[in-house]
C-alpha cells in the first residue's frame, strides 16, 4: 500500500460518562503501545479531552476531536476552537462527520474553513466524506472529481495535504448495523483517490490516506484492510467497548 500507515480511529460520539473514561484507556493503553504498525486514535467529546491527552501522555495513543471551529478565537458561543485543542494536546480532528453535515448544517464551505483553520494549528484533520458515490459511476477515472472533496480541500496545498486522512462513511452504512461490502469500500476509496490524483497529483494521491467507516466490526474489519485503496477504519458502536476496539487495532496490523 505504498508505506501508508493504517489508522484506526475510534469515534465515541457522544457516548461514554465521565466515568468511564479512564477505564476505557486504562484497558487499552498498554496494548497500542506493542501495537506499532499501525496509528491509533480516540475521539471523545471536547470535556473529556484535556483528561485524555493527560492519561495518554508519552504514549503512542493520539486523542482526536470531533469538530472544531474555523476561527481561532472570539464569539462563537458553544463552539471550540482549534487553537485551543492544540495547546492541549490534541492530535486529530474529525471535520465534516455525516452527523454534523445533517444534524448541525455543516455546510461544504464550513467543512473547508475548519479544516484550514486545523491546519494553520498544527491539527491533523480527518475530513469526512458521506457524498453518494453512485453519481460518479461510468465517469472516466482520470476525470473524477468529487463534489465534496474537492470543495472540502479548496485552497489547501500540496504541503498541507501530508497532514490530512480522508474518511469515507456511506450514510446508510453508519449505525445501521449494515457495513459496505469490502468491495464497495474499496470502489469508494479508489475513486477518492483517483479524485485526489487528479485535483492533486498521483504521488499525493498515492500519500494520503484513506478510511471506511460505518458498521465496521470485528468481523468485517479484516475485509477492509486487505484492499489496496483502504488504509484504516473510522469506528463508532464497535470501539465503544475497549477490548472490542484492541481486537480491531490487531485486526489493523
Ligand atoms: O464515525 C464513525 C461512525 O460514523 C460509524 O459509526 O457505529 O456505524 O461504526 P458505526
Amino acid at each position: 500500500k505504498k508505506n501508508r500507515r493504517p489508522l484506526v480511529l475510534a469515534n465515541w460520539k457522544m457516548n461514554m460518562q465521565p466515568e468511564d473514561v479512564a477505564p476505557y484507556l486504562d484497558v487499552i493503553l498498554p496494548e497500542v503501545e506493542k501495537d506499532e504498525d499501525a496509528d491509533v486514535a480516540v475521539a471523545g467529546q471536547n470535556l473529556y479531552l484535556a483528561q485524555m491527552v493527560q492519561q495518554s501522555k508519552g504514549s503512542r495513543l493520539a486523542i482526536a476531536a470531533q469538530d472544531a471551529h474555523w476561527e481561532d478565537k472570539g464569539a462563537f458561543t458553544g463552539e471550540t476552537s482549534p487553537k485551543a485543542l492544540k495547546a492541549i494536546g490534541v492530535s486529530y480532528v474529525m471535520i465534516g462527520h455525516f452527523e454534523r453535515r445533517k444534524l448541525f448544517n455543516e455546510t461544504d464551505e464550513r467543512v473547508n474553513l475548519k479544516t484550514k483553520a486545523a491546519l494553520k494549528n498544527g491539527l491533523k484533520p480527518i475530513v469526512d466524506l458521506d457524498e453518494d458515490l453512485s453519481a460518479y459511476d461510468g465517469q472516466a477515472l482520470d476525470q473524477v472529481e468529487l463534489g465534496q472533496l474537492k470543495k472540502a480541500l479548496d485552497g489547501i496545498s500540496e504541503e498541507e495535504m501530508q497532514n490530512v486522512a480522508i474518511a469515507y462513511e456511506p450514510t446508510w452504512a453508519i449505525g445501521s448495523g449494515e457495513a459496505a461490502s469490502a468491495e464497495q469500500a474499496e470502489q469508494s476509496a479508489a475513486l477518492i483517490r483517483a479524485s485526489l490524483a487528479n485535483l492533486y497529483n498521483q504521488d499525493l494521491a498515492d500519500q494520503t490516506r484513506i478510511l471506511y467507516g460505518g458498521s465496521v466490526n470485528t468481523d468485517n474489519a479484516a475485509s477492509f484492510f486487505k484492499q489496496e485503496d483502504i488504509d484504516g477504519i473510522l469506528v463508532g458502536k464497535a470501539a465503544l467497548n475497549p477490548q472490542t476496539f484492541l481486537d480491531l487495532i490487531d485486526i489493523a496490523q
